[in-house]
């Protein structure tokens, strides 16, 4: 791929970047679409994240994805943000308007139950109960994602259980929504209705421990997804194939949450959604 003066730059702002898929996801379909188009990887430090944000429009770029530790930060430094980012308190994709107005997105839920469509298709979750393992960024997103879905019943459970708290309140708070924290010891007990578990902890993630989780109490037919894609199949979703379950592995969530901004900066939805994942899986050489 060779840059010039017409090709149409994004960004992915993160700190540290060198880790980022999105170059790569993105020159996947800019590949298949035949665009002339590039993401430009950027480390920038937090403190440095205002005048980057602000100085990117004026510089050309149509818009920046924002990973980890800005996606907190970049909500407060936009002109319009989007429902689904007010409410989670986070925002990942970054669109440049007419007079370098910034309009800020989360896409993460969205991500995250496109993938779980694509592979379970059919499922739903109305009126289902869900469990979540972890309060961080993600497990915010997720729960924003199940109340879309209208999950009738969320239950948060974390190490810290305080921060589990926190997050439930957060949603209840702001709307009444039905979401409880469950001690982290005990959250065994309360699988018995739960329709979809997802892990959002790093645990499992490669160079971590392992989830330990007895997953008996169960519905058969409950999904058991994981958001790592490091493995692409964690012990968690080895267990839960092994016991029958249907499962959700989680390297498509990102490739979903990539969807909508690609659409939005380069004026094409983004087509061969499971050729980027495999060629995502090939590049982290995940199929070994
Ligand atoms: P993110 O924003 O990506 O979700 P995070 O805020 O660092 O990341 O959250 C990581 C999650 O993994 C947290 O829920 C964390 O639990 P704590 O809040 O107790 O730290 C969880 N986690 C990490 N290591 C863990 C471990 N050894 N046992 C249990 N949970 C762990």
């Amino acid at each position: 791929m060779t840059i010039s003066g017409k090709t149409k730059l994004a960004a992915v702002i993160g700190w540290p970047i060198e880790h980022s898929l999105s170059p790569a996801l993105h020159g996947f379909w800019f590949m298949e679409h035949g665009l002339d188009a590039a993401v430009v990887p950027l480390p920038v430090k937090p403190e440095n994240l205002r005048e980057v944000i602000r100085c990117l429009p004026l510089m050309g770029f149509r818009g920046a994805w924002v990973t980890l530790p800005h996606k907190e930060q970049a909500l407060s430094l936009l002109d319009e943000v989007d429902g689904a980012g007010k409410a989670i308190g986070a925002v990942n994709t970054l669109i440049f308007g007419p007079d370098a107005k910034i309009s800020g997105k989360n896409t993460d839920a969205f991500g995250f139950l496109e993938n779980l469509k694509a592979q379970q298709p059919g499922v739903q979750l109305r009126g289902k109960s869900a469990m979540v393992l972890g309060a961080g960024g993600a497990a915010s997103a997720i729960i924003q994602s199940l109340i879309t879905a209208g999950c009738s019943k969320i239950l948060v459970s974390n190490r810290t259980e305080s921060r589990a708290h926190t997050l439930a309140s957060h949603w209840k708070e702001k709307a009444g929504y039905p979401v409880d924290a469950v001690p982290w010891e005990a959250k065994e007990n309360h699988l018995t209705n739960v329709s979809l578990l997802v892990n959002t902890t790093s645990l499992g993630m490669v160079g971590q421990p392992d989830l330990k989780i007895g997953i008996g109490g169960l519905p058969d037919t409950a999904i058991v997804a994981d958001i790592i894609y490091r493995p692409l199949k964690t012990s968690l979703l080895q267990k839960a194939e092994a016991a029958g379950h249907p499962i959700c592995t989680g390297l498509g969530m990102l490739v979903h949450q990539g969807r909508p901004g690609f659409e939005s900066m380069f004026g094409v939805a983004p087509s061969n959604i499971n050729g980027a994942e495999q060629a995502l899986i090939k590049m982290l050489g995940l199929d070994a």
